[in-house]
């Protein structure tokens, strides 16, 4: 099992170039499916959520070239729509290649992808959508069958939820589409906004990605093209999260401020200074952060889901109480347990978690329970004195890009161990 030693109580200082994004990365690499040319990726972070996702395209029938950030994808070979169990598992988030299989081969089975850590992770709205798109969908002992022989006619859809993802397969799927399809109350999240780029990119007609009404015309084909993936604003929050609970100064670099606004806010309600040039964040800690009175998650533009957990962590050190409050994922506190050992005093009650700041936290040994979780048990092991010790960390090899080695760059004294 990997593990990160962490000796904290060293202030986070100096600079840090912001990963691509996870959560862009995903659905365009499936969305690389709907191409029969060979498209070029740029600013691909590398993940094992990315790993897995290209053990999927290949399994599918594409040649990928991979050298560092930069990935070619040739999906001329997709033979088939079936994506084994072993590899749905890999990674939950693997439904988003549901409507990139079914618009190209007319068929896609996979397995149910089951909830996580954080969540029952429920894919009723990405069902409900495609089948508007003229899918027929077989769900039964834990395998979903969806089949458009006829292939797919553009639909009017409306989401009940903005889900990112539902949002994302559906675009997906309706670009090779007979007719225009409309997305109502679609998710509004930068990676939307990316993915439609891509997917226009190509040869797509996308309008409206960002806003909540998206509308797809369909087309024929797609051509081949290049896409850059937008910086990683999760992954540079946190940064930006461990350089408060540190006491530091910390700037991000290649990241898009636009799209950490909400966060930004919160940043500086807890007594950071910020300041924001055209693609980078700097924040200076105060001698001491302020609570935060609310902190409550919600769909973009507001405060992301995402960034909870290392927030809820840098406010443990914070002077006062705060209350944060998770509307998106049903069981998103499971790191909460493990603060607890750092001295943090949380109280939760469902999807509110009451924060007492702690004049300090003591160095604890701990277990990472998932992706976003363990990004707030590493912030704690950066604040508390001594040497921490922080295990199981596959998961946040999922989403963070060479975590120890970014960290030790800002003056974090941490070295990641193998047992
Ligand atoms: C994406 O998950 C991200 N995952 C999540 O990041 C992120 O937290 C989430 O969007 C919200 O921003 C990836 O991009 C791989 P949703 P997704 O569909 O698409 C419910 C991380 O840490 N829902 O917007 O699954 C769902 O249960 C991960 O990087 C349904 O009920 O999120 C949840 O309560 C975690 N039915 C809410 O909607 C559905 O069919 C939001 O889910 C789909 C979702």
């Amino acid at each position: 099992m990997s593990s990160y030693k962490i000796c904290g109580g060293r202030a986070l200082k100096g600079e840090s170039f912001c990963q691509g994004s996870k959560t862009s990365s995903l659905p365009i690499l499936a969305a690389c499916i709907l191409c029969d040319r060979t498209v070029e990726l740029d600013n691909i972070p590398d993940i094992t959520d990315v790993d897995a996702t290209v053990k999927i395209l290949t399994w599918l029938g594409c040649r990928i070239t991979r050298s560092g950030r930069h990935m070619t994808v040739d999906a001329s070979g997709v033979h088939t729509g079936e994506i084994p169990d072993d590899l749905m598992r890999e990674m939950r988030s693997s439904v988003i290649f549901l409507g990139a299989v079914l618009a190209r081969t007319g068929r896609a089975l996979i397995s149910a992808p089951g909830g996580c850590e954080i969540g029952l992770r429920p894919i009723d709205l990405h069902l409900n959508a495609i089948s508007k798109l003229g899918a027929q969908i077989e769900n039964s002992a834990g395998k979903i069958e969806c089949t458009a022989p006829e292939g797919l006619k553009g639909a009017s859809v409306t989401l009940s939820f903005p889900s990112v993802g539902a949002t994302e397969n559906v675009m997906i799927a309706a670009v090779l589409a007979q007719g225009e399809t409309v997305i109502r109350n679609a998710a509004r999240e930068p990676e939307i906004s990316d993915l439609a780029d891509f997917l226009n990119a190509m040869g797509a007609k996308v309008s409206g990605a960002g806003e909540s009404t998206v509308r797809i015309e369909g087309v024929k084909r797609l051509h081949a093209a290049a896409h850059t993936v937008i910086p990683d604003r999760i992954a540079g929050a946190t940064l930006l999260a461990a350089g408060a609970i540190t006491g530091g100064s910390v700037r991000v670099r290649g990241l898009i401020p636009a799209h950490l606004e909400p966060v930004i806010d919160i940043l500086e309600q807890a007594g950071s200074e910020i300041e924001i040039r055209s693609d980078s964040v700097l924040l200076r800690a105060p001698q001491r952060l302020r609570c935060v009175k609310t902190v409550r998650t919600m769909p973009y533009p507001g405060f992301p889901t995402d960034i909870q957990p290392p927030v809820t962590a840098m406010l443990c050190v914070s002077r006062g109480t705060s209350v944060v409050i998770e509307t998106i994922f049903e069981s998103r506190y499971k790191y909460v347990g493990e603060l607890v050992r750092f001295g943090a005093k949380i109280r939760v009650d469902g999807r509110m978690a009451v924060v007492e700041g702690a004049d300090r936290l003591y160095a604890a040994n701990t277990v990472t329970p998932d992706l976003r979780g363990g990004a707030a048990l590493v912030l704690a092991a950066l604040a508390a004195e001594g040497e921490s010790t922080v295990n199981d960390i596959r998961h946040i090899d999922r989403g963070y890009e060479d975590f120890s080695r970014t960290l030790a760059a800002l003056n974090a004294d941490v070295r990641r161990t193998e047992e």
